[in-house]
């Protein structure tokens, strides 16, 4: 790419402006654009006048004789945010939407294996006006080469000892006759991103969610579980770290099934029907997925941060991936394996309630037994991957605001497990190319962003959030220094509920946004997307590319989409996550019938990237930031004195089950207990500190909205530097509280305030490396990381003075 690497970090702000600025047109209407042109104008004059520089002037001379040679001179000044906020409402089209999901789901595009996709992309969004490049990277990969899972049972015949197969694993997904790609011949296999090869023959043991107190509560049990292969369900974690658990327990294979039990009430249990002829689960469907332990690093696992460029020193993969081998498999396929262990060991119900709910074979006549199998009864599981190091592509497209230094950017991934992804990612895909296009037709009405803009089209996501990752990792000095707001959209739409998470400099953008968008459902006439949501925005964890922007370069992010609503009478359509019936047909008939929903998400991510590049002070608040980080504070604080007095609740202790037992205490826990005193004196310095910028923010924005005569050009170039300064310090506020060492263990992550659960993988938590040395009791480390976060917040504070 030729794109925004280039050194656009070495030139100061102002001098930016002054190369830009003046080879744009007049303008009218009311954007900082005028300030910025009347600032340089301003700059020049001064220039002139002080420094007798009148090189400055030639910019603008050249400018002025084209203007009036041109015969047709589009005026851009005809596009107002009103008129630009009209075209992105009305551009995006369902049969668009529809149009360009067929396509993405049409065949497989599992990570580096469909440039043509790449290509297509880069085409289309240079058909819609924008320019586009593709960037590539090498990455370190898996793809499916066989496996086998099989039941055996030693028989004696004829006095000899023979393995008889007892079940053999169909891993694979029916073939649907209403839902063409399901029967594709070039489908992809069921496997595991990033899994181990391997041929291992075991007894089983069901070890529940796989949990880390999953596995305490077998090895509390005496359950053995060492050369074990372990059999886990879906849900309540990442599944790379069920994965590692049976791993570091010395065990020798994971088998992860998919129980119904988990879907909620539509079920076949209740008497809903099955997929395709109904909303309930397929009982063929299986969750592919990758096996990474996310939650230490993401990307590429050689390369860990620092881009994938060919020919780069490669890492070893110890740690970040499996050694042990792993499979998929569907709940039609592991109900024999369930069901042989009927009687024997422990029975789930023993283990308490967080083993004994969401059963949903038990009508099948599982009994949920731990086992482990006798000797005599053995799983065969062969897995087979082959590893490469090959390029992934993303699609990169720019439109350089005027501000070159000042920038937005959007980003979706495309690669699928699966030749479908209706749902995730192309549901994404589909609304991004219709925010492009929709963008591309205000350019063409002579529109130029004030901020420029970068679309992004990313790769890889899927094993471990790579094609983002590695962008970001290659262009972080730019990212550093010009980056204002990450937007990202990974599944667009599964259903009609929205669901947001952000920074908390972000939230007030989102209820705006929220609130200028048509609800596509409306029960009252003129509701909008807003008066319909519960206003809920969740902290960032991981699972989708903001992770590279909020946790490693500080870039305030926020990801949104739309899922099925689990209250809905007879139950959700369930989503059929990483599977073959995440399909066009799935979605047009049970996800988003008509593309309706596919059309709001188009314009809340239109709307978002707008206002981030238009409006002339940045769209962020400080005091909510500050408001919500010291909320963080009072939970952590609160949470010490539970966990010391062993009063914790309900949801805590829930929380507890994915992660270690803690060891004795260690430090001095009075002084941990006093340093919360000097977060909470930071956190009131920040809050100060945040008003104050945000008021200021705030009556800049009314000026910049006042006419001001020319003649008072002093006081448009003072409004102009302030409106900068502010931008400035909006821009980098999320940066100071990156803390270059990183976390405990996985200094990749170098939020203070922000990372997924180390234990969880999808789940935000809020400080880690705090919280994390609460939850393992060593109050010495959480009295030095209360320290530091304590030094971060007062950085914040003073950055904004
Ligand atoms: C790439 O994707 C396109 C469109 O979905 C599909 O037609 C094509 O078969 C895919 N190519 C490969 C190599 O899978
Ligand atoms: C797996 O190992 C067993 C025992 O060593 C062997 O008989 C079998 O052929 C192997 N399977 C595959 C697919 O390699
Ligand atoms: C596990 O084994 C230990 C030592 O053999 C024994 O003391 C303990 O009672 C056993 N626990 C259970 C639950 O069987
Ligand atoms: C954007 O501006 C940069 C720096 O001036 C330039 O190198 C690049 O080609 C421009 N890109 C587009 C898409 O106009
Ligand atoms: C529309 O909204 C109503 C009221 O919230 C709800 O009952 C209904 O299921 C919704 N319909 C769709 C298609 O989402
Ligand atoms: C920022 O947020 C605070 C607290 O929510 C609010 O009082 C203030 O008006 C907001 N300022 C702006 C400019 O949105």
């Amino acid at each position: 790419m030729a794109g925004p690497g280039e050194k656009m970090s070495d030139r100061t702000p102002l001098i930016t402006t002054i190369h830009v600025a003046p080879a744009r047109p007049r303008y009218r209407h009311q954007t900082l654009r005028r300030f910025c042109t009347i600032a340089c104008l301003s700059t020049l004059v001064a220039s002139a006048i002080f420094f007798l520089l009148p090189a400055a002037f030639l910019p603008w001379h050249k400018h002025k004789h084209k203007h009036h040679d041109n015969p047709h001179p589009i005026d851009p000044s005809s596009i107002t945010f009103k008129e630009l906020q009209e075209i992105l409402l009305a551009t995006p089209k369902e049969e668009k939407a529809q149009e360009w999901s067929k396509y993405y789901t049409s065949g497989p595009h599992l990570a580096g294996k469909n440039l043509s996709q790449a290509v297509w992309t880069q085409e289309r969004w240079e058909e819609f006006g924008i320019k586009a490049d593709i960037v590539a990277y090498d990455t370190y990969i898996n793809y499916p080469h066989d496996h086998r899972l099989a039941l055996c049972k030693k028989e004696k015949s004829k006095g000899m000892e023979v393995w008889d197969v007892k079940f053999e694993a169909s891993l694979e997904e029916d073939v649907l006759e209403e839902d063409s790609t399901t029967g594709l011949s070039s489908r992809i296999p069921t496997f595991h991103g990033y899994s181990a090869s391997g041929n291992v023959t075991a007894s089983y043991v069901y070890v529940n969610y796989g949990t880390y107190q999953d596995y305490e509560d077998l090895i509390k049990a005496n359950v053995s579980l060492a050369g074990k292969i372990a059999v886990a369900r879906y849900g309540e974690i990442f599944r790379g770290l069920k994965i590692k658990r049976a791993e570091d327990l010395g065990m020798i294979g994971t088998v992860l099934f998919t129980d119904p039990g988990d879907d909620g009430p539509a079920s076949e249990e209740n008497g809903v029907r099955l997929y395709p002829n109904g909303p309930a689960r397929n009982p063929s469907s299986v969750q592919r997925g990758s096996a990474q332990f996310l939650s230490v690093a993401p990307g590429d696992p050689t390369t860990p941060g620092y881009p994938s460029k060919p020919g780069v020193p490669r890492e070893p993969t110890k740690g970040k991936i499996p050694s042990i081998p792993s499979l998929p498999i569907s709940y039609v396929d592991a109900l024999p394996i369930l069901t042989a262990l009927n009687g024997i060991g422990p029975s789930a119900k023993d283990f308490g309630k967080h083993w004994d709910t969401n059963l949903g074979l038990k009508y099948k006549g599982v009994n949920y037994n731990i086992g482990p199998s006798p000797d005599d009864l053995v799983l065969n599981l062969v897995n087979e991957q082959d590893y490469v190091t090959t390029p992934l592509w993303d699609v990169i497209g720019i439109i350089n605001g005027t501000l070159l230094d000042e920038v937005v950017i959007v980003g979706n991934h495309r690669d699928a497990w699966i030749a479908g992804g209706a749902g995730d990612p192309n549901s994404g895909s589909a609304a991004l190319n219709e925010v492009v296009r929709s963008f591309g037709v205000a350019l063409a009405k002579g529109w130029k962003p004030l901020r420029t803009i970068v679309f992004a089209s990313w790769d890889g996501e899927e094993y471990g959030l790579i094609g983002s990752t590695e962008w970001v990792e290659e262009f972080l000095p730019w990212i550093t220094h010009a980056s204002v707001a990450y937007v990202n959209i990974d599944v667009a739409t599964t259903g009609p509920v929205l669901g947001a998470s952000a920074s908390p400099l972000l939230n007030k953008l989102i209820y705006e946004v929220t609130s200028m968008v048509p609800s596509p459902n409306q029960t009252v006439i003129g509701q909008t997307i807003g008066d319909v949501w519960d206003k809920e925005i969740s902290t960032m964890g991981s699972g989708s590319d903001f992770t590279a922007f909020q946790d490693f370069a500080g870039v305030p992010s926020l990801d949104f989409g739309f899922h099925g609503d689990p209250n809905q009478a007879g139950g959700p359509e369930v989503y059929h996550y990483h599977s073959n019936y995440d399909s066009f047909h799935w979605m047009n008939t049970y996800g988003d019938p008509g593309f309706h929903y596919h059309i709001a998400a188009a314009r809340l991510l239109a709307l978002f990237t707008a206002k981030l590049s238009e409006s002339p002070v940045v769209p962020l608040n400080a005091t909510d930031y500050a408001l919500a980080i010291e909320g963080y504070i009072s939970t952590v604080e609160t949470k010490l004195e539970t966990s010391i007095a062993g009063t914790e609740s309900g949801e805590e202790l829930a929380e507890a089950r994915s992660r270690p037992t803690p060891s004795a205490p260690k430090g001095d826990v009075d002084a941990l207990k006093m340093s919360f005193k000097g977060l909470h004196q930071a956190s009131a310095k920040l809050l100060k500190a945040s008003q104050a910028h945000d008021a200021f923010a705030a009556k800049l924005s009314e000026e910049v909205g006042q006419e001001i005569p020319w003649w008072k050009w002093l006081s448009k170039l003072k409004l102009y530097i302030h409106i900068r300064g502010v931008n400035t310090k909006y821009k980098l506020l999320e940066r100071q509280f990156l803390h270059q060492k990183g976390l405990d263990g996985r200094p990749w992550f170098k939020h203070v305030i922000f990372a997924p659960g180390l234990w969880t993988g999808y789940a935000g938590a809020v400080f880690p490396g705090l919280q994390e040395a609460i939850d393992d009791k060593d109050y010495g480390n959480a009295y030095r990381w209360a320290g530091i976060i304590e030094e971060l917040i007062w950085k914040a504070a003073a950055s904004l003075r």
